[in-house]
C-alpha cells in the first residue's frame, strides 16, 4: 500500500486545533519531559519543527525563553499558528524539514512533534536539521515507531487504521540512522503514556472531528463503519479511559 502524501492545507487544518487540543497539564508535563534533555541555562533558542497550528510553540518559549521559530510548511496551519498561539518570544516561518529558514548554528534543540513521519526525504532533513544545531544541541523526535507501534485505545474501531499507521511511520532505526549519518547518537529513547482524553465520551467527539491524518487514508464507508462501533462501545463504557496507543520520544545529540 503506498499512502498518498497528507497536505494540511486541503482539510487537516479546519479541525486541528480543537480535534487534538492538548490540556495545559499534558503541555506542561512535555515541557518538563524535554527540559530533561536540554541544558539548564535560559534562554534556549528551539525550533518547533513542523509546529502545526502552535500547539506546542508558545509553552516552548515560555519554558525555554527562546527564540522560538515555528517552521511550517502549510499556509493554513501557519495562519492559524499565527492568529491563535501568538507570543513575543515567537516566530512562525515558511519552511520544512529538508528547509528551515535558519542560519547555521541557530537552535539549541530542534523539535520534531509527530512531523517527522510527512517529511519525504528525512535525511535531507537530517542533514538541515544538523546545520541549524548549535554544536551540542538536541533533536527531541516525539513519534510513533512502526516497528514498536500495537495501536491505541481507538484503532481497534477501525480496521485498517494500525496498517495504515505502520505504513505512515517510520522505523525507529530509519529515523536514527538519518541522524547518525550526520553525526548524531542516541541519548534517550524514552516511552510516553499520553492520555488523549477524560473518557471515552470526550475521546470519540474528538475523534469525529477526524483530526488525525490516517483517516486521509481510509474511505468514507470504513470511517463511518468505524464511527458506528465506536459509538456502541462509548454507549456501553463511557468511563473507558482512552490513551494515545505508543509513542515515544527520542533524543539525539
Ligand atoms: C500532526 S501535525 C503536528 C503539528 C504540531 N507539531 C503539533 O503537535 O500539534 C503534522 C505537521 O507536520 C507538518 N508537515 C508536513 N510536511 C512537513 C515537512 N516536510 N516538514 C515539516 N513539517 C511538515 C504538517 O503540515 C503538520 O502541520
Amino acid at each position: 500500500m503506498v499512502l498518498k502524501r497528507v497536505d494540511y492545507d486541503d482539510s487537516q487544518h479546519v479541525n486541528y486545533a480543537k480535534g487534538r487540543r492538548m490540556p495545559p497539564e499534558a503541555l506542561a508535563r512535555w515541557m518538563a519531559r524535554f527540559a530533561e534533555h536540554l541544558p539548564e541555562r535560559r534562554p534556549l533558542a528551539v525550533v518547533d519543527l513542523g509546529c502545526g497550528v502552535g500547539r506546542l510553540t508558545p509553552a516552548l518559549a515560555d519554558t525555554f525563553g527562546g527564540p522560538v521559530w515555528g517552521v511550517e510548511p502549510s499556509a493554513r496551519m501557519r495562519e492559524i499558528a499565527e492568529a491563535t498561539a501568538s507570543h513575543p518570544a515567537v516566530r512562525y516561518r515558511e519552511g520544512e524539514g529538508a528547509r528551515i529558514p535558519l542560519p547555521d548554528d541557530s537552535a539549541d534543540a530542534v523539535l520534531m512533534f509527530l512531523s517527522i513521519h510527512h517529511v519525504p526525504d528525512r535525511a535531507a532533513a537530517a542533514v538541515e536539521i544538523a546545520r541549524v544545531l548549535k554544536p551540542g544541541g538536541r533533536v527531541l523526535v516525539r513519534s510513533p515507531f512502526s516497528d514498536r507501534m500495537n495501536g491505541g485505545w481507538w484503532q481497534r474501531f477501525f480496521p485498517r487504521a494500525l496498517e495504515i499507521e505502520r505504513q505512515m511511520f517510520p522505523t525507529l532505526a530509519e529515523v536514527t540512522g538519518v541522524f547518525e549519518a550526520v553525526g548524531l547518537k542516541t541519548i534517550a529513547l524514552e516511552v510516553v503514556n499520553e492520555t488523549y482524553a477524560a473518557n471515552a465520551t470526550e475521546a470519540a467527539a474528538k475523534l469525529r472531528l477526524r483530526a488525525i491524518s490516517t483517516f486521509e487514508h481510509m474511505t468514507e464507508a470504513e470511517i463511518e463503519e468505524g464511527f458506528a462501533r465506536m459509538d456502541a462501545h462509548v454507549a456501553a463504557h463511557p468511563d473507558d479511559h482512552p490513551d494515545t496507543g505508543e509513542s515515544e520520544l527520542l533524543v539525539m545529540g
